[in-house]
């Protein structure tokens, strides 16, 4: 079973009537495999890949500002044009930060998890009139990588963030602190723990003894198996050299996934070695690139539990009366419960859903005494939020069996593949 997540259910029926999306396909994996109710063709997406943070594996608290990146993360609000009227957001093809690689949309994709960035569909300010699409990176270890960018063309996450946001995806010039919040996000994703030794050590060995003579003055192993810089290694251009660790998770490979394994991605080092060389060289690399696989199951409880943490957001802008902070997290978190309640089943009387539909008012009232710099009652507000949630939170979980939060109930749908795509 390969990683996803959610995808809003009203996202495919945006992106086909939004008129500059117009030339786009039905789009297929949107953070990532597609899970479908057979009876009623909704979707509902039942895992994606664990949000790894260093301070909560660390024991320690999130900062709120990590907190607010974490969930800007998920808004597609945050970006402009077809992007955001699609439903796409940072999470769409990072989830979670790491790589979704079942991503594809037809007309921007030529495999799961290449997205041509510099179409115009996207925003006319990249756009090159090639379609050139590049793999997704995942951004787990982001913080030790810089440059960034397949070319390495950009320095700083923060200067990324803006670029993503505006260039790319045409979106609204962000406030400083929406670009702070991404970053402090990225720079707390972590890489999964290593993976176990896949091969004897005398095989390993031999390898390391390969990657060094032949690699290792780019992958250098003591800066996370990269360099920082840019190289013309053969594969038709200037790029930046990539990490090497977490490799399990991100294939394919090189800038625009045409290599479809660790043994294609090699080539462009070397030349010439024994098979057996070869083989040691590929084991020691598998080795670097082993990560303990994971995969986080999205429960109703879960997702119930993630919205009422990040109601601590509200209590933070309303102590700091940050009236635009306020206002972006109660309408993000409204959007959030939106997309709880279009999974939960209709039942007759005051069901589950109603309680849902009681929470958005409730994050509608509350993000409108934001935006009117109303703090007193934001702050008599939030309270009364919070105790309501925690009361019907138990009602609300019950309704999991059913649901579309209910594997029984959803079959996958695999992203094409790459011969399907390129058909
Ligand atoms: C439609 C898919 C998509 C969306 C949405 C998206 N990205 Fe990316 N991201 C990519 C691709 C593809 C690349 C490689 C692009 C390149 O080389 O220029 C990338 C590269 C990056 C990198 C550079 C990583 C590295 O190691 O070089 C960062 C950082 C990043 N994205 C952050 C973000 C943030 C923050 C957002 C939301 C504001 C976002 N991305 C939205 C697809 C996406
Ligand atoms: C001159 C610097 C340089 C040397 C030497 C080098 N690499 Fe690379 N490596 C790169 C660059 C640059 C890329 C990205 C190329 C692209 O995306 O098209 C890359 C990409 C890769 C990738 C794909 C990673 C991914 O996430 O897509 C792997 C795996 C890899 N190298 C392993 C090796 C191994 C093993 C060797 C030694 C045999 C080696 N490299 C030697 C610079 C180098």
């Amino acid at each position: 079973m390969r990683r996803g997540a959610v995808l809003p259910g009203a996202m495919a029926l945006l992106l086909s009537i939004s008129a500059s999306a117009q030339d786009l396909g039905q789009p297929h994996a949107i953070e990532g495999l597609r899970w479908v109710d057979a009876a009623t063709g909704r979707i509902g997406v039942v895992v994606r890949p664990p949000q790894l943070l260093r301070d909560e594996i660390a024991g320690s608290r999130l900062s709120n500002l990590a907190r607010l990146g974490a969930l800007a993360f998920r808004q597609p609000a945050v970006l402009g044009g077809a992007a955001r009227l699609a439903g796409l957001s940072c999470a769409s093809c990072h989830p979670n930060g790491a790589a979704n690689v079942e991503f594809f949309v037809p007309g921007l994709s030529d495999r799961p998890g290449n997205v041509d960035v510099t179409h115009s569909a996207l925003g006319d300010l990249l756009a090159n009139g090639r379609h050139d699409p590049v793999n997704i990176p995942s951004l787990r270890g982001v913080a030790q990588t810089a440059p960034y960018g397949r070319s390495g063309a950009v320095a700083s996450l923060r200067a990324f963030a803006r670029r993503a946001i505006v260039t790319e995806f045409e979106g609204d010039e962000p406030p400083p602190w929406l670009v702070d919040a991404l970053v402090a996000y990225q720079n707390q994703l972590v890489l999964p723990r290593p993976g176990p030794a896949v091969a004897a050590p005398e095989i390993l060995a031999r390898g390391a003894a390969i990657f060094e003579i032949h690699c290792a003055r780019c992958h250098i192993p003591s800066a996370a198996y990269q360099d920082g810089r840019r190289h013309d290694v053969g594969t038709g251009g200037v790029f930046d050299t990539p990490s090497l660790r977490g490799l399990a998770e991100t294939a394919p490979y090189l800038h625009d996934g045409r290599a479809a394994d660790l043994r294609d991605a090699l080539s462009h080092g070397v030349s010439g070695l024994a098979p057996r060389a070869f083989t040691d060289l590929q084991a020691h690399v598998a080795g670097i690139g082993a990560v303990a696989a994971g995969e986080t199951a999205i429960t109703l409880a879960g997702e119930v539990a993630g919205l009422t943490a990040d109601l601590e957001l509200l209590a933070w802008a309303g102590r700091r009366e940050f009236s635009a902070i306020g206002t972006f997290v109660a309408t993000a978190l409204r959007r959030e419960a939106g997309l709880i309640h279009a999974r939960l089943r209709k039942t007759s009387g005051e069901g589950p859903r109603d309680l849902l539909l009681g929470w958005s008012m409730a994050f509608r009232d509350i993000g409108q005494a934001f935006e009117a710099g109303d703090f007193i009652r934001a702050r008599t507000l939030y309270p009364q939020l919070a105790g309501r949630l925690r009361r019907d939170a138990p009602r609300v979980v019950a309704a999991a069996p059913g649901s579309l939060y209910d594997p029984a109930r959803l079959a996958p749908v695999r992203a094409p593949s790459d011969a399907e795509a390129q058909r």
